[in-house]
């Protein structure tokens, strides 16, 4: 369900800044979510830092720890393993040490003609995109609910419209963003922050892999954003409980866009860009 046209709205003035005492961070090892974890950091926001790679999550949170004076756990976890995901659903819902702000960030994107791409890594996909958010969203919200908190889902400007050779990938980030929005409203008058951010071309590991299968190359550098230009916009608008945020005026302008233009025009224009990256 493609979430057309998601645009940045005005922060609610009935609100006030929420600052959050300890977040849990999904995919902090690298990139975006490594980003946000710094910009918490710098916040004075303790840490529980997710991803598979224990080595890198240990620098970081040693890092950030002498920098910032915070405390950081570390917790390496494959999201995409059932048991491995009902463990951080645990952390969500402990009340020793509670995480009042979760960070949904971790997310893969497979690029090709999806008849040509194997299927069981789309449906991981699908599992660490979608279904990981879902759940540790869910287990999150009690405590949220009780002392307040927020969520802040990180999905991608790839979820305003269809994109050919990246078809699952920007699926996954439709939904995420719809999803997102729905719980924002379901959540109003509540004490609970749900925010989704949605990055353009961010320099990362992601787009590392992407560049080398050439989906990347082509794009002029003014395009880039900066990882911790995009993790400070999203901690500033689920901090002022804004319902989405685009980083960067590129990006903005190209969601109003695509929302005023017909799909069947959207498609076929990506799905041209799309083509010089592959074959
Ligand atoms: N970069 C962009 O241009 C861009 C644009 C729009 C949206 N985004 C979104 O931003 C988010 C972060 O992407 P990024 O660009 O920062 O990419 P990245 O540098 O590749 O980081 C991805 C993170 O996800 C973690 N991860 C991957 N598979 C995992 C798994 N199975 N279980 C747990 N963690 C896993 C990785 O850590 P391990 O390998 O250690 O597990 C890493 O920390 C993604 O949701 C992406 O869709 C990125």
């Amino acid at each position: 369900m493609p979430a057309r046209g998601a645009t940045d709205d005005e922060r609610d003035p009935n609100v006030n800044d929420r600052r959050f005492a300890r977040a849990l961070v999904t995919g902090a090892s690298s990139g975006i979510g490594a980003a946000i974890a710094a910009e918490l950091a710098a916040r004075g926001t303790d840490l529980v830092l997710v991803a598979r790679n224990e080595e890198k999550l240990q620098t970081l949170a040693t890092e950030l720890s002498a920098e910032h004076g915070i405390a950081v756990e570390v917790l390496p976890t494959d999201l995409t393993e059932t048991g491995a995901l009902r463990a951080v659903e645990e952390r969500l819902r402990g009340t020793e040490a509670p995480v009042d702000l979760l960070v949904n960030n971790a997310g893969v994107g497979q690029v090709g003609r999806f008849e040509e791409l194997d299927i069981d890594v789309a449906e991981t996909q699908i599992a660490l995109n979608v279904l990981a958010p879902l759940r540790l969203t869910h287990a999150a919200l009690p405590n949220l609910r009780q002392a307040g908190g927020g969520v802040l889902n990180v999905s991608s400007i790839g979820a305003n419209q269809p994109v050919p050779r990246m078809a699952t990938y920007a699926a996954t980030k439709a939904m995420l963003t719809s999803w997102t929005e729905a719980l924002h409203e379901e959540m109003r008058g509540t004490p609970v922050h749900i925010t989704v951010l949605a990055p353009g071309f961010t320099r990362t590991g992601f787009v590392g892999a992407a560049e080398a299968e050439g989906a990347a190359g082509h794009i002029p550098s003014f395009i880039w954003s900066d990882a911790a230009a995009v993790a400070r916009a999203g901690v500033d608008g689920v901090t002022a409980r804004r319902a989405v945020v685009t980083p960067g005026p590129i990006y903005r302008l190209s969601g109003a866009v695509s929302s005023a233009t017909p799909s069947n025009v959207t498609r076929r224009v990506i799905g041209t860009v799309m083509r010089f990256t592959g074959d």
